[in-house]
């Protein structure tokens, strides 16, 4: 295995940082630089081993900033607090490739980078919805082979969305906002499945369904389920946005599956494992009409066997958030968690509130650390 290359940026700096992945832009390592770090930046794409990353880590490092393609377990955390590591932070929203019991048991602060791929996220779960729904990636194919004829009245049909009912499993940032791209841009019914009702939502769609009345057209309307079975067996479309726990862990089945439409559509931009792939792939095979689109997968990279031989799956590359303004707003985040605890911040209390720490000027705290409480971080106050 060949030796990754790394480069350091402000060598002078007196505080340590290793950083797993070059990230984009230029802010976040100018927030590094002004609170005294010295960065050092993995170059190679390749992922890192957990040796890899403990030998970069060495006998002297601050804090680190890491990939959610990487293990930060058990080992990883002794390894950098015996390095007097004080804080590490994932460049992703969700974490769950963080053993935070670990963390915190080594009282290691971890942040995320919440707020900035929220919209950018829900669009990405919008484009594969109508990808499929559309069947724009089979046409596209079958236009570049040169097979388009003629116009015909049967030439890939696909599914309409307007006024049919999109189902949500998981109405956290994400989940929410793409309900509220369905709902409001093609006036389709919401019936959505979550632990805790979101009353923002629900007002919100029973406010668009009054505008939508008063102009005389049919109004929208929000059911919350008491049941994951009762979203599939009534939606259209189904998205998923959960987070990945031993509770999500394969929450889609093949019972599950079969509960849904022979013409559903199936989006998937939150974490792979949430559905079972063989399962998936099992029933795409038997229903060709079932439409799937994938921005994550179960084991990444790889992909289950007969996943890539499928016209009824749309797949990307886990690039939901891959919009240059986000990633470099993740980017900043996660330079902003670790500076400001290495200064001796506290941690910012509000994550729906995160777009401060992108401007010049923001508050002396860390945007997000999601376990403050846990390893006695106190909470910013104004
Ligand atoms: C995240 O931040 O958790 C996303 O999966 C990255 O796109």
């Amino acid at each position: 295995m060949s030796k990754k290359e790394w480069k350091t940026y402000h060598p002078s700096g007196g505080k340590r940082v290793v950083v797993t992945k070059m990230l984009p832009g230029e802010r976040w390592l100018e927030i590094l630089f002004n609170a005294g770090c010295r960065v050092e930046v993995c170059l190679s794409q390749d992922i890192l081993r957990a040796d890899e990353i403990a030998a970069a880590i060495g006998h002297r490092c601050d804090g680190a900033i890491g990939q959610l393609t990487e293990d930060w377990d058990e080992v990883l955390f002794a390894t950098l607090k015996a390095a007097g590591g004080r804080v590490y932070s994932n460049y992703a929203v969700g974490f769950n490739n963080v053993d935070l019991v670990a963390a915190n048991r080594h009282g290691i602060p971890i942040g995320n980078t919440p707020g900035v791929l929220t919209e950018t996220t829900a669009e990405m779960a919008v484009a594969l919805t109508f990808a499929t729904a559309r069947r724009v990636v089979e046409a596209d194919a079958f236009m570049r082979g040169g097979h388009y004829r003629g116009w015909l009245p049967t030439l890939f049909l696909g599914n309409l969305m307007k006024g049919g009912t999109v189902g949500v499993i998981g109405v956290g940032r994400i989940g929410a906002v793409y309900a509220r791209m369905m709902v409001e841009g093609f006036k389709m019914n919401l019936i959505y499945f979550d632990l805790y009702p979101n009353k923002e939502l629900e007002d919100y769609i029973a406010d668009y369904g009054e505008f939508l009345k008063s102009r005389g057209e049919m109004p929208v309307t929000c059911t919350r389920a008491d049941s994951v079975e009762a979203v599939l067996q009534t939606a259209d479309v189904v998205s998923l946005h959960p987070v990945l726990d031993e509770t999500t862990r394969h929450l889609i089945n093949t019972a599950r599956l079969n509960l849904m439409k022979e013409s559903a559509i199936l989006v998937n931009a939150s974490r792979g494992p949430v559905i079972d792939e063989a399962a998936l792939v099992a029933h795409c095979q038997k229903h060709p009409n079932f439409r799937v689109g994938l921005d994550v997968f179960e084991d990444e990279p790889e992909m289950k066997p007969g996943l890539n031989q499928l016209a009824n799956v749309v797949m990307v590359p886990h690039i939901a958030s891959a919009t240059g303004w986000t990633r470099e707003g993740m980017a900043m985040l996660a330079a902003r968690n670790v500076a400001g605890i290495l200064q001796g911040y506290p941690a910012w209390p509000d994550q729906h509130n995160i777009l401060p720490f992108l401007g010049r000027n923001p508050p002396p705290a860390a945007p997000s650390i999601v376990n403050a409480e846990e390893v006695g971080v106190p909470a910013y106050s104004a």
